[in-house]
């Protein structure tokens, strides 16, 4: 990205770099930035002297796409306001390499175990980490994206989610709750389980109401989201926001209910 370019960005922000490096760096994005993902342009960096997890929106290397970085923010929030464990993310603009978010590393924190993710899936966080899934559609929850750090889960990796336009077909609701729950967690549920559900999505639509989302969008500085893109980013959350408790009862009905009334027999 050009420095102009650069300063644009930074006054539209109306914030100073917040991710300048430390004094060591040579000036070249390449040496600040150490390549992480395998699909996207995420990073390790030295923050303010603390390890961070950058994702970049104007710098990339190879063949790793470039992140709206934006949806990290967002998604970071809106999990932290409906009390799941999520490390603290910030937007910067960095002078040379641009728009930014900026996520804590978590030391010490490891990758869930397919085990610990059978276990943890129909668990009221494992219920509310899918659903938030199901409500940001975010098709990427993979054991990669979820942090073990003592007893605490941590979801990450929002990227892919509230692309509302981009939606891919195969990715309905039901096949992320599919994909979550897997057989074992589908068989795992009681009939008695389909009230936790439903209260999980009621919890999470009445903790992300109308106004705190679209306070919370509003919130996102236009040089990272554009007015045009912010009303459809909205519009889609509060559509999918609106159906959430449904999508749940009705995966249920369709596909829960059916093997209990089988067990019975
Ligand atoms: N806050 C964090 N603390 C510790 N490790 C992290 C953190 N965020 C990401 N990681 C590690 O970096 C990897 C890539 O980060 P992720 O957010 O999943 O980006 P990508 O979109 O490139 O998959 C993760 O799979 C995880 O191993
Ligand atoms: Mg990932």
């Amino acid at each position: 990205m050009t420095e102009d370019r650069a300063r644009a960005l930074v006054a539209a922000i109306g914030a100073p770099a917040a991710t300048a490096p430390d004094a060591s760096w040579s000036g070249r994005a390449g040496d600040y930035l150490k390549p992480v993902g395998t699909r996207f342009a995420t990073f390790l960096a030295q923050v303010a002297g603390r390890p961070a997890i950058v994702k970049a929106e104007d710098y990339t290397v190879a063949e790793l796409r470039p992140v709206r970085v934006h949806r990290e923010w967002l998604g970071a929030r809106l999990a932290s306001r409906i009390g799941l464990a999520v490390p603290a993310t910030r937007l910067a603009v960095h002078p040379v390499v641009g728009r930014l978010s900026v996520q804590d590393f978590v030391t010490g924190a490891r990758r869930i175990s397919a085990e610990e993710l059978r276990r943890v899936a129909t668990t009221p966080e494992g219920l509310r980490i899918m659903l938030f899934d199901v409500l940001i559609a975010n098709h990427d929850r993979r054991p990669d994206n979820l942090l073990i750090l003592g007893n605490a889960v941590l979801a990450i990796d929002f990227n892919v989610g509230f692309d509302f336009a981009e939606v891919p077909i195969g990715w309905s609701p039901t096949t992320l709750m599919q994909l979550w729950l897997g057989i074992d967690g589908m068989l795992a549920f009681r009939p008695d389980d389909r009230q936790r559900l439903d209260d999980e999505a009621a919890r999470i639509e009445a903790l992300l109401d109308e106004n705190y989302l679209a306070d919370t969008v509003a919130a996102i500085g236009e040089a990272f989201l554009p007015g045009s893109e912010r009303a459809l980013l909205l519009e889609g959350l509060l559509a999918r926001r609106r159906t959430l408790r449904r999508w749940a009862l009705d995966f249920w009905t369709q596909h829960i209910a059916p093997i209990h009334r089988l067990l019975e027999t």
